[in-house]
């Protein structure tokens, strides 16, 4: 950028007065200037109080996913995403999924996990005795610190004490597990794992530098089940297919990598949608794939007696629906509204199935006709359109690029040529 990223005083500005000085800075043309600046259905002042040194907004497609039922329970799920064909996918696998009675999901509560790291300690052993000797005193620090959720039925309800041996020799890790109710939870636990802090120094001896909540989320697991009747997929051979490309995942980093994050294409998709923090997401989702030591799928596929597919995720789920942006972004509010959710725990259960349905959708069209096919009618209308085509020109020239299987800029040049003459 020219003129230097330094930009004193640019949190003092208003959104125009940055986004003036961006004009400056980068050359944006007028119309990049209104793009920038344009939040979309999120007002300028609620992203100002959202984020700091706000220009604009960036929106994303917003689709609905239909089909899903869910424990009994109708959806349609809001899906925010750039992606071609994900949505289709998630539609089509809960298509499937109904023929069999659609998804089965439980969960272990939303409890998140909050570390408090202790250094320097003389005798790690009889340090970690006492801290676990003053378990009540410490739980009820921490309680203190937000009486509505204890109100509710949340709040610290128990804590481990562990010796960890670190590059810079052992360390007592303090870890309060925290029941979160409705909220995703960053902030309460955060808050109380500061506020034991000293306590934990005083009944230690010891210094303490990291209070902070842990992505691993591995007490506030979602799983979800589902059958897929064999003949609704697409008969044996392609049910032998999805347990070749497990068996793959299973075996190989490499693929596991790629398998988990189609789950991801569905999990995030909905998460952005309903205002969740999608890298606390990703974090527990890749953390727990490797809770073995090993890097692993997050779905299991079995048959089952019928010859149909039985498929199986389970992953940390760490959302809310009180105190994040689903609570003040206004899209997100009318996603949760669309969805018709009572509390957290429903959209973590809704994310379940929609994680499993893009992950057996994903691996239905790789063991079959590949995920080409259905990627490209999106793809070449994106190509269309990049070289210059409008209205009904885009969909004319997308079927021709499908059908002489040519999905380049060039072709679809010529071919916005040769109509425009016309
Ligand atoms: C693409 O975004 C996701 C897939 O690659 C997932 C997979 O390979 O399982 C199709």
């Amino acid at each position: 950028m020219q003129g230097g990223s330094e930009l004193p005083g640019f949190y003092k500005l208003s959104t125009e007065e940055r986004l003036k000085l961006l004009q400056k800075l980068a050359g944006l043309t007028e119309e990049e200037v209104k793009v920038l600046g344009n939040t979309g259905g999120l007002p300028s002042d609620i992203a100002n109080r959202m984020i700091e040194n706000v220009v604009g907004g960036m929106t994303l497609p917003l689709g609905i996913a239909t089909n899903f039922l869910v424990n009994g329970k109708d959806y349609v799920v809001p899906m925010a995403i750039e992606e071609p064909s994900v949505v289709a996918a998630a539609s089509n696998a809960a298509k499937i999924a109904r023929v069999k009675g659609g998804f089965k999901v439980t969960n272990t509560g939303p409890v998140m996990i909050g570390q408090i790291q202790t250094v320097g300690v003389r005798d790690p052993r009889m340090a970690a005795k006492k801290l676990a000797a003053r378990k009540k005193v410490l739980l009820a620090k921490a309680n203190e610190q937000d009486p509505m959720l204890v109100s509710l039925g949340g709040g610290a309800k128990d804590l481990n004490v562990k010796i960890i041996e670190s590059l810079k020799g052992p360390m007592v890790i303090v870890e309060l597990f925290v029941n979160c109710g409705d909220a995703m939870g960053a902030n309460a636990v955060n808050t109380m794992a500061e506020a034991v802090a000293p306590l934990v120094e005083a009944i230690s001896g010891g210094r303490v530098y990291l209070r902070i909540i842990s992505n691993l989320a591995d007490r506030r697991l979602v799983k979800a089940t589902a059958v897929f009747d064999k003949e609704a997929l697409g008969g044996e051979e392609v049910v032998e297919g999805i347990l070749y490309a497990y068996a793959f995942a299973d075996a190989d980093p490499y693929r596991c990598a790629t398998h988990n994050k189609g789950i991801m294409n569905g999990v995030v998709a909905v998460a952005l949608a309903c205002g969740q923090d999608t890298r606390a997401l990703e974090a527990g989702a890749h953390s727990y794939a490797s809770r073995s030591g090993a890097y692993k799928p997050l779905t299991t596929w079995k048959v089952n007696k019928d010859g149909d597919l039985v498929g199986t995720l389970e992953m940390p789920m760490a959302v809310g629906l009180v105190g994040g942006a689903a609570k003040v972004h206004p899209t997100a509010k009318a996603n949760v509204k669309i969805l018709g959710l009572k509390t957290a725990i429903e959209l973590a259960e809704v994310m379940g199935a929609v994680g499993l349905a893009q992950n057996f959708a994903a691996l239905r069209a790789l063991a079959s006709e590949g995920i080409q096919r259905g990627h490209m009618k999106l793809h070449a209308r994106n190509i269309a359109a990049s070289v210059g085509a409008t209205g009904k020109m885009v969909d004319q020239i997308a079927d021709q690029l499908v059908a002489e299987k040519k999905i380049r800029m060039d072709r679809a040049k010529e071919i916005l040529d040769g109509l425009s003459k016309k």
